[in-house]
């Protein structure tokens, strides 16, 4: 029996800053991660308040995708993608965010590559922030703190949409939006630089650009607010477009059964993973939420029409991204791992990836149930996938460990939908390798393709198939049915 739908959206994602490159090309202005240099798991990267460009940046040329997307379109043609997530980097639109017209180049660009997605029937998924705000908005409007970047947004957002509609039916608001809650979140989800490191003239860890809670929190209660205007802009534009909200679900276990650790475990999954998807769903604040904010001295400035706003501007579809699990306890004697935005408690029962991720395919069955049973609309994984070190080979890459974490996750998809869950679609990270997001790195690959680049910036950017090419198009070509 086929368990899933022959609609279903097979495919890969990718980001703008981590793969187009061309950072000052085609009238694009500067964003946040072009500021940003290199690091690794252990060396955290450096935030320099100015770019010297004799330094490698790994955004300003990336994977070079901004001139070879077409060879990578084809090459996700090939594997029979139904679907790829890209994002549109504000800044190639409205060069300092606040630009008083578009700028055409930038339009041009993107038209020019959903088009080359449609060639080959592949449906274009697109975000309209991932990590990459315009300079100008951090500089001028502190990020999403002052109320006035709201309009900005949505203004760029109206353009995009209203531009692309006939070639664009899938958009998502903000990547990850509830990395704004973490302390790590400041800098690439919410565009937060204090001053006295906007000002300074030597470079800073980024783990060190502190911001507070009560800043963040009004930051992203903007952003809630951007993404219901947004949504409600796109069905004003076309009542058929599907607008959703992309969280990054970290599945938190009680490392015992302690009632202490249970509700721990409670507290950070509602914070952290349901907090924004109740908000952008249910269109309402939660009252745990509320709790919390009196707990910690925390007081929004809102606006008399933030309700309204709220609740008109709910998404279509729940989309996330899910790598791995993680533990939570109230004891601190544990061992704790890393992780994608946070890291937590060591689980006994998982092996961890070279970056020490907790791997944990059945924990995409159990997060798809929940989410299911919590918000019964349709939803997507939109990133899944494994950053591994690759050898290259007399020109070739045997990478069975990611074939062999993509078929366990996939797998667990499968489960989940005879469980009665509806999932639309499934987007692996990145299918192109492409510049880690959180180390800066390389060599942390995720691709079905490799690409010759290293971490110092140097190679031809020549792509190369691994081994997972030809398992994923066969996955896909079967609807999941060969793993
Ligand atoms: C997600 C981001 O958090 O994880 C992506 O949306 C990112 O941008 C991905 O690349 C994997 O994380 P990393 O740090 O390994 O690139």
């Amino acid at each position: 029996m086929n368990r899933l739908s022959e609609f279903f959206l097979w495919g890969g994602a990718m980001a703008a800053n981590q793969c187009e490159g061309a950072w000052k090309e085609g009238g694009k202005g500067l964003t946040i991660q072009d500021f940003v240099r290199g690091g690794s798991a252990a060396e955290p990267r450096m935030f320099t308040p100015v770019i010297d460009e004799t330094l490698y940046y790994p955004s300003h040329e990336a994977v070079d995708f901004y001139h070879r997307y077409q060879e990578d379109i084809a090459l996700c043609a090939e594997m029979g993608f139904r679907c790829l997530r890209m994002s549109i980097s504000w800044a190639r639109i409205f060069p300092n965010g606040d630009d008083e017209t578009p700028n055409q180049e930038g339009l041009d660009f993107y038209g020019r590559l959903f088009e080359e997605c449609l060639k080959y029937k592949i449906e274009p998924l697109v975000t309209l922030s991932h990590f990459d705000l315009p300079w100008g908005i951090v500089t001028k409007y502190n990020g999403f703190l002052e109320r006035k970047t709201i309009d900005l947004f949505v203004r760029y957002a109206e353009t995009v949409i209203r531009c692309f509609r006939d070639k664009v039916r899938y958009w998502l608001t903000f990547n990850e939006i509830n990395f704004g809650v973490l302390q790590m979140g400041a800098y690439n989800s919410l565009g937060l630089i204090e001053e006295k490191f906007l000002k300074g003239s030597s470079p800073v860890p980024k783990t060190k650009l502190e911001v507070s809670l009560a800043k963040r929190i009004q930051a992203l209660h903007h952003q809630f607010l951007a993404s219901a205007l947004v949504v409600q802009k796109a069905h004003e534009i076309d009542p058929d477009l599907k607008i959703g909200c992309m969280i990054s679900h970290i599945t938190q276990y009680p490392l015992t059964c302690d009632p202490e650790d249970m509700l721990e475990t409670q507290k950070k999954d509602r914070i952290l993973n349901k907090f924004a998807g109740d908000v952008m769903v249910r269109g309402v604040y939660p009252t745990y939420i509320r709790s919390w904010f009196e707990e910690e001295n925390l007081c929004l400035e809102t606006q008399p029409e933030d309700a309204d706003i709220l609740s008109q501007g709910t998404v279509d579809f729940y989309a996330f991204s899910y790598y791995m699990t993680n533990c939570s306890t109230v004891r601190n004697d544990v061992e704790q791992v890393n992780g994608n935005l946070m890291g937590g408690a060591k689980n006994p029962y998982l092996q961890t990836s070279e970056w020490g991720w907790q791997i944990d395919p059945k924990g995409l069955r159990y997060t798809l149930n929940q989410l299911w049973d919590r918000y019964e609309i349709p939803l997507m994984v939109v990133e899944n996938g494994l950053g591994a070190i690759d050898e290259v080979e007399d020109g070739e890459i045997h990478d069975s460990y990611r074939i062999d974490y993509f078929r366990k996750h996939i797998k667990e998809i499968k489960r989940a939908v005879l469980d009665g869950v509806n999932v639309m679609g499934y987007t692996a990270w990145s299918p192109v390798d492409s510049v880690s997001a959180g180390t800066g790195e390389m060599c942390k690959r995720y691709g079905f393709v490799y690409v010759d680049r290293n971490d110092n910036g140097a190679g031809s950017f020549a792509r190369i198939k691994k081994d997972s090419f030809a398992w994923y198009k066969r996955c896909i070509e079967t609807n999941g049915e060969v793993l």
